[in-house]
């Protein structure tokens, strides 16, 4: 199985991003885009990038009523991109509207769901979200919503692989934030992990954000998180 790093792009403008991307001379590494970026940069920033070669994941986390996201993916989907998502707890109706835009405009593109944010601690699952299950029971069971409804995987943190590979089966995508160095810190991240433990608990690809960009040398920092990934020891 090949593994793959996907930098978190969580920057403000085309100019910040496109100057982030000049450090990479040698490879070009899978990107994500999220809603800061894209709100601030519009959709062009998506051609940009690719037209440099990279393999792009367009991070904006549907959640509405079936028909405006079935809506808003056959719109997104001209953009070409390679991995794109939606909220699992949007309904397997929701999910399938998604699916069904893909395929409706032939796209290639990876349709992940997002199970519970890694963010958000069983704690707050349980006390703001009034979710009464364990976070473990919460992520396979809308991971498996999202395998009935059609979608090639979901995003959930590396610790919860194993129990979604469970009940999903081994192909089903794995796409884990949540990640950092043995020396960084966590940030506002609850569930984390570095990167050759998510190689140890089976994750398909890594979302890594802040332990890239705000390195004094992401291109080294990338090239650890590669290395740590694909093998899983610590660099
Ligand atoms: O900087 P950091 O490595 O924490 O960035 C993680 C990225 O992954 C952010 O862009 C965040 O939006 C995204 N993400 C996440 N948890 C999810 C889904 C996406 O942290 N469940």
């Amino acid at each position: 199985m090949k593994r793959e790093v996907i930098i978190a792009c969580d920057f403000s403008s085309q100019q910040e991003t496109l100057e982030f991307l000049d450090q990479f001379t040698e490879e070009k590494p899978f990107i994500k885009i999220g809603m800061e970026l894209l709100y601030a940069a519009g959709p062009n920033i998506v051609n940009e990038i690719k037209k440099r070669g990279h393999k792009i994941f367009l991070d904006l986390k549907l959640h509405d009523i079936p028909n405006t996201v079935h809506k808003a993916m056959m719109n997104l989907a001209k953009l070409d991109v390679d991995m794109i998502n939606v909220h699992a707890a949007g309904t397997i109706e929701m999910m399938k509207a998604a699916k069904d835009a893909l395929v409706k405009m032939d796209s290639h593109a990876i349709l992940l769901a997002v199970t519970q944010l890694t963010s958000t601690s069983e704690e707050m699952m349980h006390d703001e979200l009034w979710i009464d299950h364990s976070m473990e029971e919460t992520v396979q069971h809308y991971a498996y919503n999202a395998k009935l409804a059609g979608c090639d995987g979901v995003v959930c943190s590396p610790l919860e692989v194993e129990a979604v590979s469970e009940k999903c089966g081994r192909d089903f995508v794995t796409v884990t934030p949540g990640i950092r160095f043995a020396s960084d810190s966590k940030g506002d991240q609850k569930r984390v992990t570095t990167p050759a433990k998510a190689h140890q608990l089976g994750s398909h690809y890594i979302v890594v954000g802040r332990s890239i960009t705000e390195s004094s040398d992401p291109v080294a920092a990338y090239r650890k998180a590669s290395k740590e990934f694909e093998s899983g020891v610590e660099a």
